[in-house]
């Protein structure tokens, strides 16, 4: 199984605090299932710039590399990433190619937590363009939810964005039919824990695979997972 959106790098961003969380994370992720978790530190373009934040990412890698070699225990594969968020003239900011996932052309997008703007949704589609990148509209049951507003959904289906949802988007008793349904339709293209901690955001893709399983989606998500992987061995 891969989980595609989270911050257990250690002291990079609001994620894992420390080298101990980070491995406590990749331990319980390994033991839900995961064999594959992409690193997708959030990047703020208003408060960093790409240059720095990629040797700060590489310096966090490089240490819980040497952690895990260390602890000697049984961890997913790890691939790097970034969670960028929007800003006006992303679509001209070239340095942004670096921070894909993997070494896939996919570029992990998070809009900010207001109303989605067309101009917004234009400057993504266009970052895709001028990058040559295919960007990746993340957790999009998060706006969802805390928007109240269900239309985000349509906004990023009309304009055929890949879309990556939470395990929390199956989780919640209140958008589970909607998730199932979404996942059924093959309208949900990643999905990721966006695990932050051991506490409130711990690591729960074993959770929502159960219960994709459940509902006899369980081919579906791994149809998911072959398709990224596909996708990865295609740019490797
Ligand atoms: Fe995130």
């Amino acid at each position: 199984m891969i989980d595609f959106h989270s911050h257990f790098l250690p002291a990079i961003d609001d994620g894992s605090d420390c080298l101990n969380t980070s491995l406590s994370m990749l331990r319980e992720s390994r033991e839900q299932g995961v064999d594959l978790i992409f690193a997708t530190p959030h990047f703020y373009a208003d408060m960093d710039d790409p240059e720095s934040f990629l040797a700060r990412r590489d310096q966090a890698f490089s240490q819980l590399k040497l952690a895990m070699a260390e602890d000697g225990g049984d961890f997913p594969q790890i691939l790097l990433g970034a969670e960028i968020l929007y800003f006006p003239g992303m679509s001209v900011a070239e340095e942004l190619y670096e921070m894909r996932m993997g070494q896939s052309p996919l570029l992990l997008i998070e809009p900010p937590m207001l109303p989605w703007s067309e101009t917004m949704l234009d400057e993504i589609e266009q970052t895709g363009k001028n990058l040559r990148c295919i960007p990746v509209i993340a957790h999009v049951d998060r706006y969802a939810r805390m928007l109240r507003d269900d239309t985000v959904f349509d906004k990023a289906f009309d304009r055929h964005f890949l879309v990556q949802v939470n395990a929390n988007f199956f989780i919640h008793a209140d958008s589970s039919k909607l998730a199932l349904q979404y996942l059924s339709e093959e309208r949900i293209h990643f999905i990721g824990s966006d695990c932050h901690d051991m506490d409130r955001r711990a690591p729960n893709m074993g959770p929502a695979s159960v219960l994709i399983a459940e509902a006899g989606l369980e081919e579906q998500h791994i149809r998911l997972d072959s398709r990224l992987l596909d996708f990865l061995s295609e740019y490797t």
